[in-house]
Formats: structure tokens, C-alpha cells, sequence
């Protein structure tokens, strides 16, 4: 039987930090919401059947009418209404996905510059129980510190990496997760922390320099400069 993949894609913050009215996944780039460009992914990929996203509350309309229809994304199937943190608005999409989706895919709305690629690679490096997710490598040496700002430790970079999205999960393993996780009192930003936490396995794939969270506002500038580049690839191909 073939396997059935539900995505979430998480778009219901503020973008306090970006110190703009507008929240940051529906700032326009090159003149296209950036929620646009991450659905988009999701629309065109054959592995994903089907996309929950979560919007601000009382946003749901709008989003369907300004960003689903325009750009006929049709495979979502469900606008629903986030919570106050990440973690509430990924478990209340989780909720209303199918029962019948074995795995789910949880990917930041503001991660416009995912490929299919590497959405593709984290897919298949899911299997039976155990999850994966897109990480980065570190690049520099990382320091611990002390609350006083003096080092206390520099642990081996070659062990840490960064988490990104997208991370994918068993639907079942990532619910007993986030039901642990509420039970519990854990707050987390990551969905595989959760899953961590409860001892199933999860698999790094190298993730992508580009597959970038739009926070700030030098991140906008720099998704700008990606773009740019995009399009001279394309125009020299
Ligand atoms: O908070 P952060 O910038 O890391 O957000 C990552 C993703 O989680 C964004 O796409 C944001 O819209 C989403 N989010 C959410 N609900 C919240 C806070 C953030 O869906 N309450």
C-alpha cells in the first residue's frame, strides 16, 4: 500500500522580531507572498498528498482568498488557526491531518527556499520508526558561555549541527510526541526535540546554505539576493 504524507506547514507568528506590521510569511518577494514560494514546494512535490496550514487566527479567509486561489494551491486542504507559540500551532495542524497519513512533514512557512530535492531526501530517509530531519553541518567553532559572557567550554563541532526544516516523522510517533511533550511542561521550537525526548530515533540529512528562516530583516534582504541568483542560474541553463 503506498504510503501517505500529510505537511504541515506551520505559518501562524507575528514576525515581531522582522519590525513589520505585516508577519514576515506574507512580506512579498519579487511580488509573491513568501508563504507562496514554501506551498509551492509542497503543491509540485508527488510525495506529499496532503498540506495543513497554519495561519494567524481570524487570517483563515484571507489566506484562501488571497493566496490559495490566485496561486491554485490546491492541495490544501485544510486553513486552520495557530496557537500562541510554534508548538501549539504545529499540534493543532497535526490534529487535523488525516488518519490515514502514516508520516508527516513539518515545514517552517518562512523557509521559502526549499528544493524539492531535499524535500525528497528527508522523505526517504524516514522509514518504519524512524524520523529525519534537514541539519547543517557547523561551519565555525561554537562556544559555550557563561551568563558573565567568558567561555566555559568549546565542545567538537564535528558532533553539532544546526537544525532546519523540513523534519519528518511517523504521524503517529510525532502525536504521542507533542501529547508527551504538553503533559510533561516541554516548550520546544523543534518538533524532533520532542520526538528526541521520547527515544525514537531521528537521522540527519545535509540540509541546504539557502534553506533559509526568514527572521530578520537582513534575512528578507539576503532571501532578495537569493532570488537574484536563482534567476541568473535559470538564465544560464
Ligand atoms: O518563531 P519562528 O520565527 O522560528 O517561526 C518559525 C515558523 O513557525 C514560522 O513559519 C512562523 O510563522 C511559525 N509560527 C507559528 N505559530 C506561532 C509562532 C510561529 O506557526 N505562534
Amino acid at each position: 500500500m503506498k504510503s501517505r504524507v500529510a505537511a504541515i506547514i506551520p505559518a501562524a507568528g507575528f514576525g515581531r522580531r522582522m519590525g513589520h506590521s505585516t508577519p514576515k510569511q506574507f512580506l512579498l518577494l519579487n511580488g509573491i507572498p513568501i508563504l507562496v514560494y514554501t506551498l509551492k514546494v509542497f503543491e509540485s512535490s508527488p510525495l506529499i498528498d496532503e498540506i495543513c496550514l497554519v495561519v494567524p487566527p481570524g487570517m483563515e479567509d484571507r489566506c484562501r482568498i488571497k493566496l490559495l486561489e490566485p496561486y491554485h494551491l490546491k492541495k490544501v486542504g485544510r486553513v486552520i488557526s495557530g496557537g500562541e507559540t510554534r508548538q501549539a500551532s504545529v499540534h493543532q495542524g497535526l490534529k487535523k491531518t488525516s488518519p490515514d497519513a502514516d508520516r508527516v512533514v513539518v515545514h517552517d512557512g518562512v523557509r521559502p527556499f526549499l528544493s524539492g530535492e531535499l524535500l525528497r531526501r528527508v522523505l526517504e530517509t524516514a522509514t518504519g520508526e524512524v524520523g529525519a530531519i534537514a541539519a547543517m553541518p557547523l561551519k565555525e567553532t561554537p562556544k559555550q558561555v557563561r551568563e558573565d559572557g567568558t567561555v566555559l567550554s568549546t565542545p567538537d563541532r564535528t558532533q553539532l549541527y544546526l537544525a532546519q526544516t523540513p523534519q519528518v516523522f511517523p504521524r503517529k510517533v510525532l502525536m504521542e510526541a507533542y501529547e508527551k511533550a504538553y503533559a510533561d511542561g516541554i516548550a520546544s521550537t523543534d518538533d524532533s526535540a520532542l520526538v528526541e525526548r521520547l527515544g525514537f530515533p531521528v537521522r540527519i540529512v545535509e540540509g541546504a546554505w539557502d534553506n533559509i528562516k526568514i527572521t530578520t530583516a537582513e534575512d528578507l534582504h539576503l532571501a532578495g539576493k537569493i532570488l537574484e541568483l536563482r534567476r541568473e542560474e535559470r538564465g544560464r541553463g
